[in-house]
């Protein structure tokens, strides 16, 4: 009985010497091979590390990855630059499962010799300069293979149907080719399909095949651009995990099922075509629709519904009058570009967090609703080339529009003093009825004044005398945006005062009014901004002792239709700043009041604002070439991430004592770059609580009307501030969390690209799941690798969630910086990589679902950061 077994195991040693032996043969052969797949693409730098010299490709040569046994089994390397066409030997890698080499700039046609992998289960082509038809048997790629892409090439002919032996594939990608003729319907067996693009090719005119009815799993349908004709396919409504769909640029017709409208994951579609209907189920955020032929009547209710553009399109009829009280949540209203008649509904002025409207390009008349001038942020208003007629509203002065169109109307009249200022000089065109008053006349392209409508000729005199008050007014209503302009001329100062000045002082003074008042020159001038200007001013001191004390006077006119709002604007920021004594909030020496002018004297910080550092070099040069020497200079020096952190704890600092140290504590509302001060030192000081306000929660008390005053900056608005007007102290911690963002990526507030704030662009880019080194600014170096950066910008990411809820306190926000920026000294110290700080492992817990689901109003109380801490 034993022999058989002595017999077997000298068998089996020698099958396993075999065994191994054959392996080491082809992992000899597969290194040659390597080696000359490395000779055909011309030794590219990048693959220096596959040498004759050193041993196994398995250890070490990049782009390389094996199985245990040795055999190659992956081959990566994209966005490596290779050149020519893909060499055959990568066909005699039996064990190959990945091929990647998306944008390497390899040619050719499709390298058929992949069909002797057959283990092949991932190959990605994209972004390269692949040409000629795809073959017809590129079903022999075999059932192994899940993941097809294609896309971004030069591949002609047909799409062909034996993609449909490919079993397995969950993608299939051949987007942006020059593929031909339909789309077949044998794709339609691809049943295990998540993720399907075909965009961008010159289809012939073709229905969206029938047997697509069966692909209910997928996720993403990209079929823009694909010449799809018929009806609007009846069975999408059915594919329950649809999360993006875009259809647009096609010729569908008929209407949409009003079933899509229940599609619970769907967060973006490209484009739908048909009709919509009067009430969308869903529960979503944001409908993009532009740049299709949707036809019928705008729905008039979405009540979560924040960003509709539907541009370019078919609508026609009237905006339904109820559409303010059915979308009460819209902040960008985009009707562009469709046939839209009537009137504007007045109603639409309710809409409390709108910002962008565009209305531009329809038939739209009637006159233009006053109430539109009361709504609180709007920034963009454009209703050109539309048959709108009577005057301007005057209430429209009173709006701060970054953009504002009313061109190609019939509008008539005289344009309001306002909104004749330089800013808005193109905003007019082609209204023959609107003139311009005296002050303001030649300010404005294609109006005429109207003095001159009336008597044809204007003296060369009065001409002047308008020139010279029209630039009067475009000193007086400055610009939005924050800029230091340095004017070399010389101006008589201030006019001597008539009225004596009522002195305020908050602390002991070493100086008297009297430089103060001289000092508001224009040479002094070092900003602009809502309310007024600030100047720079050395004030000698009054002792005698050698040196002066320089402080920054923020002066505030008053006068004028303005004149309550900002005298409510200055009391709240006296009342406030005069008794804070903190080291991160900027001090408030003093204040002189007179009847029409207010003036505030705080202690100057000599680095200027934190946004000159993070964004100066987008600014324009200061007017004149020969600037004041000891004026700071716009231009800085990048800060490092040290500094950055320092930043960070310092304004924390700030804003936590505002909050939690002061009863009632108060609530900055306008937490922005250009408010954090830096001082000789790089310390962080808050400025600017002119929006400032007691913040009384006790029943009770009436709340202060606070919503109109509160204009908020795009990119750092908390959300809630669009509908609610019981903001609290989360809303700050919003507006911090965006500066956060900043520090950590250098990217400005507003600008994530695509109508999308900074906090939405970071957001996305850690779902997205890539690196966060990524996202860093460039100028903070290695440091965008270590722990605290991470910190850092999840905190950011944390801070800037849409429920108020899920959103730390400033208490909270200050120990985790203070931690990161202990970490981040000891990690320098040190030399080595620490992260014992707990904020750290903690953080992740971000990724994944929880901010989706604050994105889409799912009512969870909790939120990420409870589950974090
Ligand atoms: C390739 O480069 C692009 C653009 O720089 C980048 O977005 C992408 O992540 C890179 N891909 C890989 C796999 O590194
Ligand atoms: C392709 O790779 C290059 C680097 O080789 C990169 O600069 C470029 O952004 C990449 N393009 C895409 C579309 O990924
Ligand atoms: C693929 O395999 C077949 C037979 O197995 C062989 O004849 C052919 O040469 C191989 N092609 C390449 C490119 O290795
Ligand atoms: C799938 O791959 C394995 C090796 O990984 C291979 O043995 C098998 O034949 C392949 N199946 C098909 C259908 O090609
Ligand atoms: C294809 O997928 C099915 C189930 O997903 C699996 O059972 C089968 O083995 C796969 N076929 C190949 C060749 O991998
Ligand atoms: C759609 O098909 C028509 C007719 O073949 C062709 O002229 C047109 O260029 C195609 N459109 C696109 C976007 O490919
Ligand atoms: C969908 O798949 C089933 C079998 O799974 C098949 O009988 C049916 O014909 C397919 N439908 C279409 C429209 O191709
Ligand atoms: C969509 O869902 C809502 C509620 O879930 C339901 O009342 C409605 O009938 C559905 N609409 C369609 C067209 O399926
Ligand atoms: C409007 O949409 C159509 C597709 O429906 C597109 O072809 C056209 O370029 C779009 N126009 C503009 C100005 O974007
Ligand atoms: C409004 O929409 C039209 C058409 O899409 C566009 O041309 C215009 O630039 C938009 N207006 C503003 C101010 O963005
Ligand atoms: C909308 O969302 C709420 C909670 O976020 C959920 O309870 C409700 O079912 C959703 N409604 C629809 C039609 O999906």
């Amino acid at each position: 009985m034993a022999s058989p077994r002595r017999a077997y195991l000298p068998l089996l040693a020698l099958c396993l010497v075999l065994h191994l032996h054959h392996a080491a043969a082809q992992q000899a052969d597969e290194r040659q091979l390597l080696l000359e797949i490395k000779r055909a693409w011309g030794d590219p730098a990048e693959l220096a590390s596959w040498s004759a010299a050193t041993g196994s490709p398995c250890a070490g040569w990049a782009h390389v990855s094996c199985d245990g046994a040795g055999r190659v089994t992956s081959l990566a390397l994209p966005n490596v630059t290779v050149s020519g066409p893909v060499p055959d030997a990568i066909g005699r890698l039996a064990s190959l499962a990945t091929l990647d080499l998306s944008n390497t700039s390899v040619s050719g046609g499709f390298p058929a010799f992949l069909y002797n992998c057959t283990g092949l289960t991932h190959l990605d082509l994209s972004m390269n300069r692949f040409s000629g038809d795809l073959p017809a048997d590129i079903g022999r790629l075999g059932e192994n293979l899940t993941y097809l892409a294609l896309n971004g090439n030069g591949f002609t002919g047909q799409v062909p149907p034996a993609l449909s032996k490919l079993k397995n594939l969950t993608v299939l990608a051949l987007g942006t080719n020059q593929l031909t003729g339909t789309i077949p319907p044998e794709l339609g067996e691809l049943i295990g399909l998540q993720t399907l693009k075909l965009e961008l090719n010159p289809f012939v005119p073709g229905k969206l095949p029938e047997s697509f009815k069966n692909l209910t799993r997928l996720a993403t349908v990209w079929l823009a651009g694909c010449n799809l004709t018929g009806e609007f396919p009846s069975y999408l409504p059915e594919m329950s995990e649809l999360v993006w769909l875009d259809l647009s640029t096609n010729a569908f017709t008929g209407n949409i099922p009003p079933s899509i409208w229940n599609l619970t994951k769907l967060q973006n579609n490209g484009g739908l075509t048909g009709t919509l209907p009067e009430t969308l189920f869903w529960n979503m955020t944001r409908l993009y629709i532009m740049n299709n032929k949707f036809r019928g009547s705008l729905p008039s209710s979405a009540a979560k519904l924040q960003k509709f553009n539907a541009g370019n399109n078919s609508f026609s009829g009237e905006i339904p009058a109820g559409l303010a009280a059915g979308m009460p949540l819209l902040q960008e209203f985009i009707l562009s570009s469709n046939q839209l008649s009537g009137a504007i509904p007045p109603s639409i002025a309710s809409l409390g967090g709108l910002t962008q409207m565009n209305f531009s390009n329809n038939q739209l008349t009637g006159e233009i609703p006053a109430g539109l001038g009361s709504m609180p942020v709007l920034t963009l208003l454009d209703l050109s080339s539309n048959q709108l007629s009577g005057s301007i509203p005057r209430a429209l002065g009173s709006l701060r529009l970054n953009q504002l169109n009313l061109s190609s109307n019939n509008l008539a009249g005289e344009v309001p003093e306002a909104l004749a200022v330089p800013a808005y000089d193109r905003s007019f065109l082609g209204n023959r009825a609107l003139c311009t008053g005296a002050a303001s006349s030649g300010n404005l392209a294609g109006v005429s004044s109207c003095a001159a409508r009336s008597s044809d000729k204007v003296s060369p005199g009065l001409r002047t005398g308008l020139v010279a008050a029209a630039a009067a007014l475009l000193v007086v209503i400055a610009a939005l945006a924050f800029f230091i302009v340095r004017d070399t001329k010389r101006r008589k100062g201030l006019a001597p005062p008539e009225e004596a000045w009522k002195l305020t002082p908050f602390q002991p003074l070493d100086f008297g009014e009297g430089p103060v008042l001289r000092g508001l020159a224009d040479e002094n001038l070092i900003g602009k901004g809502g309310s007024g200007r600030v100047y720079r001013v050395e004030c000698p001191s009054r002792s005698g002792a050698s040196g002066g004390t320089v402080v920054a006077v923020k002066r505030i006119w008053t006068g004028g239709k303005v004149e309550r709002k900002l005298e409510r604007e200055f009391e709240s920021e006296v009342e406030v700043l005069g008794h804070v004594r903190h080291t991160n909030i900027v001090k408030l020496l003093c204040c002189l009041s007179r009847a029409e002018t207010k003036l505030l004297v705080y202690e100057y910080m000599g680095n200027g604002s934190l946004d000159k550092w993070l964004h100066g070099h987008r600014w324009p040069a200061p007017a004149g070439s020969s600037m004041p020497a000891r004026a700071p200079s716009v231009r800085r020096a990048p800060l490092n991430w040290a500094a950055r952190v320092r930043v960070a704890v310092g304004a924390a600092r700030g804003l936590s004592y505002m909050h939690h140290e002061c009863s009632p504590p108060v609530v900055h509302r306008d937490v922005k770059c250009s408010n954090i001060l830096l001082d000789a030192e790089l310390n962080a000081k808050v400025a600017d609580f002119g929006l400032a306000r007691m913040l009384v929660e006790a029943a009770g008390t009436t709340p202060t009307d606070t919503m109109s005053a509160v204009a908020g900056t795009f990119g750092y608005m908390a959300p809630e501030c669009a509908y609610t007007r019981k903001a609290n102290e989360k809303v700050d911690v919003y507006s911090f969390g965006v500066v956060l963002l900043e520090l950590a990526t250098g990217r400005e507030a507003g600008n994530g690209g695509e109508h999308c704030s900074l906090a939405e662009w970071a957001w996305r880019h850690l779902q997205s799941g890539k690196s966060i080194a990524d996202a860093a600014d460039e100028c903070i170096g290695d440091a965008r690798q270590s722990d605290d950066f991470e910190v850092v910008f999840k905190l950011g990411i944390i801070c800037t969630g849409a429920q108020p809820s899920t959103r730390p306190t400033m208490k909270d926000v200050l120990q985790i910086l203070l931690r990161c920026e202990q970490a981040h000294r000891k990690t320098v110290d040190e030399k080595t990589a620490v992260s014992e700080y707990d904020a750290a492992p903690l953080l992740p817990a971000v990724r994944g679902g929880s901010r989706r689901k604050q994105l889409s109003d799912a009512a969870d109380g909790k939120g990420s950061f409870d589950d974090v801490v």
